[in-house]
């Protein structure tokens, strides 16, 4: 999917989080196609900065036409991105990439990171009423604010803080196994550190449940033709991760 170039005004952006935007544009025709799991390549409005910029889909009002996305400020572009007003005009490719599957039947669990989170948010926001229990995981109580972006009709929202600050003290990886051992979930999703994908495709692997994890690289063109972004696959050789991911099988990619 090549996705197509909509440049769209930005209806609301507000500061979540130490350095977290969240940011909602008019973009109606990505808004129609965006499936959980595919990203926009945002250009940034400073014509030394060539590359655009990946960030996932947290959400979509097709009715409304809008798109959401949630990312943080790690360099100079996202921080071009945080200084955008409402009102002004933002230039994005997408939807791009490759999307989680939300099985027709059978529990879901979402497994969120940091801004890995908002990926995951945009699946709960498609699944079923009750059909996804999802675990999210921050540094502290700073960064909780996304439980409160996530639908009501959840069947479980657990959050963990690495310094305990809020929910669980812990990896979000540590409350996996419990999750896991009631024996209803049928797929799991996860995108955040490159660790805790590892991990909790290991655990789902331990009870036979399919894992898909979605993968985050440094990217060029973000449409399959520069290979900016390749990633080992077990069988050998390389995907890219723009196009062929960046939802990969976790059994196809190494971690
Ligand atoms: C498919 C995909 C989806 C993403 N979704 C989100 C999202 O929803 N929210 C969000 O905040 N971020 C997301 N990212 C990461 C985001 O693209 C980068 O943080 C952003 O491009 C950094 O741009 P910058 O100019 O601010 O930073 P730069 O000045 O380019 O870099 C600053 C630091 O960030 C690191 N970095 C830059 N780009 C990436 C990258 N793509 N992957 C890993 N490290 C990187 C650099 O190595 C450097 O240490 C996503 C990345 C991918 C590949
Ligand atoms: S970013 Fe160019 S091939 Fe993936």
């Amino acid at each position: 999917m090549t996705g197509m170039v909509e440049k769209g005004i930005i209806i609301r952006h507000e500061k979540m989080g130490p350095d977290i935007w969240r940011m909602v544009i008019s973009l109606p025709l990505t808004a129609k196609k965006a499936k959980p799991g595919q990203f926009i390549h945002v250009k940034i409005n400073d014509n030394s900065r060539l590359l655009r910029r990946p960030i996932s889909i947290a959400g979509t009002a097709p009715g409304k036409g809008l798109v959401e996305i949630l990312y943080r400020v790690v360099g100079s572009g996202t921080q071009l991105m945080s200084e955008m007003k409402e009102g002004d005009t933002i230039d994005c490719l997408g939807p791009l990439g490759t999307s989680f599957t939300i099985p027709e039947e059978g529990e879901i669990l979402g497994v969120g990171g940091g801004v890995g989170i908002a990926p995951i948010l945009f699946t709960a926001r498609r699944a079923k009423p009750g059909q996804m229990t999802v675990v999210i995981g921050g540094r502290n109580k700073d960064e909780v604010f996304w439980k409160d972006l996530f639908p009501k009709t959840l069947k479980q929202l657990i959050v963990t803080t690495d310094d305990g600050s809020y929910g669980i003290k812990g990896f979000t990886v540590s409350v996996l196994p419990d999750v896991m051992k009631q024996g209803t979930v049928r797929q799991v999703a996860v995108c955040g550190p490159g660790i805790m994908m590892k991990k909790t495709a290991e655990i789902a692997g331990e009870y036979g449940v399919p894992c898909e994890v979605s993968l985050e690289r440094r990217m060029g063109c973000g449409t399959g033709t520069c290979m900016a972004c390749v990633c080992d696959r077990k069988a050998g050789g390389h995907y890219k991760v723009c196009s062929d991911g960046p939802v990969f099988d976790a059994a196809e990619v190494v971690l």
